[in-house]
């Protein structure tokens, strides 16, 4: 059965209103909640009515389920709301439904994920470059195991079809091609969630634990299981077993700083300023970019200890 969580202020009508003036109605069909990078992604956009008093929110959770989504924008249009966000679980699939809302002179902002569909159907994607932070994942590795050194890879990939998992895996891989002396020996989704990350990387180290001495997680959540896997396996992580995974929530920082993890590449979830400011800026005609990249650095474990007091997810 199909069903798509639905929460707003207001009514379900298009025209939402504060002192006579008109408020933007902003639809978001957002993913799912399978992360902790998710949840702070939909805090920050839940926040977007708290500090945009001219901006009127109505939030969907797709459950992890593209039609989910599809009912949601599908619903977003029958309410004829101003705008709409959508962070596409996957990249293909998107365009019959992203043509109505532009039948529906409604602009849409790819949030996050990025979809394989034309330019001309949205108006602007924001969110991460997803190719680039799997290069420099990569070149972590590189940094460490150096051309000589032996480097046995697991993969954990996030979920099959994703912009997140397609973009991370093709700048990784593009980026080892040249050292064979790494190699990628197991490779699985654990769609981006902290229970599939430990049972996908119980099941590798039951079959290669003798082999795998490094561990490349496509986030942190899976990245977090797979450490509780091989700590039950009776390997350290971060000293038998060197980790880099993509994110950088508060628990792989810990982890990091309990020596565990090996390096953090940050994919920023505070997307919901980003996404006010560029709302406004389509409703008023103004210009827009096409792709409005958000900030993201690298982090090694000398930096732990100082940065985890200031995460904010
Ligand atoms: O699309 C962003 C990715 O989705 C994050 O890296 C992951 O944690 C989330 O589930």
């Amino acid at each position: 059965m199909v069903t798509a969580l639905f929460t707003g202020c207001g009514s379900a009508s298009t025209s939402a209103s504060s002192g006579g003036k008109k408020k933007i109605v902003l639809g978001f069909a957002q993913v799912g909640a399978e992360s902790g990078w998710r949840t702070a992604e939909t805090n920050s956009v839940k926040d977007i009515p708290k500090n945009n008093s001219d901006i009127q929110l109505r939030f969907s959770d797709g459950q992890q389920k593209q039609e989910n989504q599809i009912k949601a924008i599908r619903s977003f249009i029958a309410q004829k709301v101003d705008v709409i966000a959508l962070d596409p679980v996957v990249e293909t699939g998107w365009d019959t439904v992203l043509k109505e809302a532009q039948d529906a002179k409604i602009p849409v902002i790819i949030v996050d994920r990025s979809v394989n569909a034309s330019k001309s159907l949205y108006t602007a994607f924001l969110g991460s470059d997803m190719e680039e932070e799997g290069k420099k994942a990569a070149k972590i590795v590189i940094d460490h195991f150096g051309k000589d050194k032996p480097c046995n890879i697991a993969e954990l990939q996030g979920t099959v079809g994703s912009s997140a998992m397609v973009g991370r895996q093709k700048g990784f891989n593009e980026t080892i091609k040249d050292y064979t002396n790494i190699k990628i020996i197991k490779s699985e989704s654990g769609d981006f969630t902290r229970a599939k990350g430990k049972e996908v990387m119980e099941a590798f180290l039951k079959s290669d634990g003798n082999k795998i001495n490094c561990l490349w997680s496509h986030n942190d959540d899976m990245g977090v299981g797979a450490i509780q896997a091989i700590e039950e396996y009776g390997k350290k992580p971060g000293k038998d077993i060197f980790i880099v995974s993509v994110d950088g929530i508060k628990d792989m920082f810990q982890m990091m700083k309990d020596g565990k993890t090996n390096g953090i590449v940050e994919c920023n979830p505070l997307l919901g300023p980003q996404l006010a400011e560029t709302a406004k800026a389509i409703v008023n005609g103004k210009h827009v970019e096409k792709f409005v990249k958000s900030k993201e650095s690298v982090y090694l474990p000398d930096q732990a200890a100082k940065e985890l007091p200031n995460r904010k997810y």
